[in-house]
């Protein structure tokens, strides 16, 4: 049987180089904060329980997270990573075994931590990597197989800087070694902090062995201290998006101009032109294509819909085989059925369009029920707002609205009716029949003269 799993996340550093009024570990790779990756890994771990060290920004990263079953640490007074594991100790299970998480290292892989769980049943196990220039971390110190020692960069001796092994900071053991250790922790260094680090030498002296793996994947275990960390990491993660859509069979016209922020699922035979932005879930079904510079929030595109370019669209949900675009604007609660056109500088919100419709120009429709093969003529406006509460438009099935109308709600447009163009609808129009309201007859002068530029005086 498999050791029960606690699982302790540091989260309590300040992010000063940041330069940021908000907390470091709620800025976002990929739509989503820092910590809420770290904390999806520990998730996907199958843990007992999850606690995360909290210190800096406390309540707003705790109300962040208030929706996930975590076990909160206060570390009021940042004294070291392993004063930091230390305000854990009170939680952790005596039979247990425990992993430490860093909450600024987004792109920690889930394999290597189940890799380093796996080792620590007897022993100490530390994930480590080699750093070219391994400036400022800690260095792992060797006796072949064994380590016997992390040594902080601030601490080490110069023959020790030359070493290029560094802890990561993620490690695993057991918690009845781990308590011990941390009730022995002195703060007698460079840095006067409590380091975690310590605990190899302390299991040295408890004959306890400790290992160390190294991983080959240095983004999976950088942390994020700056705006440039962040912007790099960034970038690492969404080449990682568009290679797994690649993999899956998507068409990027250029996986480095993608930028996926949430979860994009796609069909077979998407694709995806330059510079589109994908928010919360979307879903595009197959044979849809997205051309370039659309933002596509929280969305449903059903198969064979083609969205042209410069198109934004939240929380819609568009039917099969409809075209939309380009420069089109689809806001919240907008529902458009298979076969339906918009196109450029259309606003739809909350309307439900019905199969076959089309609105091609320029038009607003708010608040609308539309029906089956509508069409909506250029520069249609749904006047849905009174300037103090809003209305609905029902334009029903086959009708026809000239262009240039305004369609003054709440109002019905009967089955079949035609609305003349620039007419201003102020009551429903009837089925079948033609409604206008504008003026009837058309004058014409004769012999009218245009106005001409008058003289300036010398
Ligand atoms: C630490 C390690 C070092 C390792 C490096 C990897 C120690 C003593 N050193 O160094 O061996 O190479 O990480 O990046 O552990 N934190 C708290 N409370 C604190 C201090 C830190 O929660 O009092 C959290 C931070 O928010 C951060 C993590 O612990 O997520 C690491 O802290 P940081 O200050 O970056 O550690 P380093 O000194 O860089
Ligand atoms: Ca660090």
């Amino acid at each position: 049987m498999k050791p029960t799993l606690n699982i302790v996340i540091l989260a309590a550093g300040k992010g000063t180089r940041m330069h940021s009024n908000k907390p470091k570990v709620l800025h976002e790779i990929g739509g989503k904060p820092i910590l809420a990756h770290v904390i999806d890994c520990a998730k996907a771990l199958n843990p007992q329980q999850i606690i995360v060290v909290y210190g800096y920004g406390g309540e707003i990263v705790r109300e962040a997270f208030a929706h996930e079953n975590l076990v909160w640490v206060n570390q009021a007074e940042q004294l070291g990573t392993g004063h930091a594991v230390q305000q854990a100790a009170p939680h952790l299970n005596d039979d247990a075994n425990t992993l430490i998480m860093l909450g600024d290292v987004p792109l920690v892989d889930v394999d290597a931590c189940k890799k380093l769980i796996a080792q620590a049943n007897q022993q100490l196990a530390i994930l480590s990597f080699n750093k070219t220039d391994p400036t400022g971390y800690g260095r792992i110190v060797r006796n072949n197989h064994l380590v016997t020692a992390i040594v902080e960069h601030k601490d080490a001796t110069d023959a020790q800087r030359q070493i290029t092994e560094v802890n990561t900071g993620i490690m695993a053991m057991p918690n009845m070694h781990l308590k011990k250790w941390l009730s022995r922790l002195s703060n007698h260094n460079a840095q006067g902090e409590y380091y975690l680090t310590d605990i190899v030498a302390l299991a040295v002296k408890d004959n306890v062995d400790v290992i160390a793996e190294m991983t080959a994947d240095e983004w999976s275990v950088t942390g994020i201290n700056s705006k440039v960390d962040l912007s790099q990491i960034e970038r690492v993660y969404q080449q990682r998006v568009a290679q797994s859509l690649l993999q899956q069979g998507v068409t990027l016209t250029d996986p480095s101009r993608l930028d996926v922020r949430g979860t994009l699922h796609c069909g077979k035979d998407v694709e995806i032109d330059v510079n589109c932005v994908f928010e919360g879930n979307v879903t595009l079904a197959d044979n849809v294509k997205i051309a370039a510079n659309c933002v596509i929030k929280n969305t449903d595109i059903a198969a064979g819909t083609q969205i042209a370019a410069f198109t934004h669209m939240d929380d819609t949900i568009i039917g099969e085989n409809s075209r939309i675009g380009p420069y089109a604007r689809l806001r919240p609660s907008t529902t458009l059925a298979a076969n339906t056109h918009v196109g450029n500088f259309v606003e739809l919100k909350n309307a439900q369009v019905d199969i076959g419709s089309k609105i091609n120009h320029l038009s607003y429709v708010g608040d609308s029920t539309v029906g089956k093969s509508v069409n909506i003529g250029a520069g249609t406006i749904t006047c849905n707002y009174d300037g103090a509460n809003k209305f609905r438009t029902v334009i029903e099935d086959g009708a026809f609205i000239g262009s240039d109308s305004q369609l003054v709600a709440p109002v019905t447009i009967g089955k079949n009716a035609t609305i003349a163009a620039g007419s201003t609808i102020t009551k429903d129009a009837p089925a079948d029949a033609l409604t206008f309201c504008r003026a009837k007859e058309q004058k014409t002068i004769v012999g009218w003269k245009r106005p001409v530029k008058l003289k300036k005086p010398d």
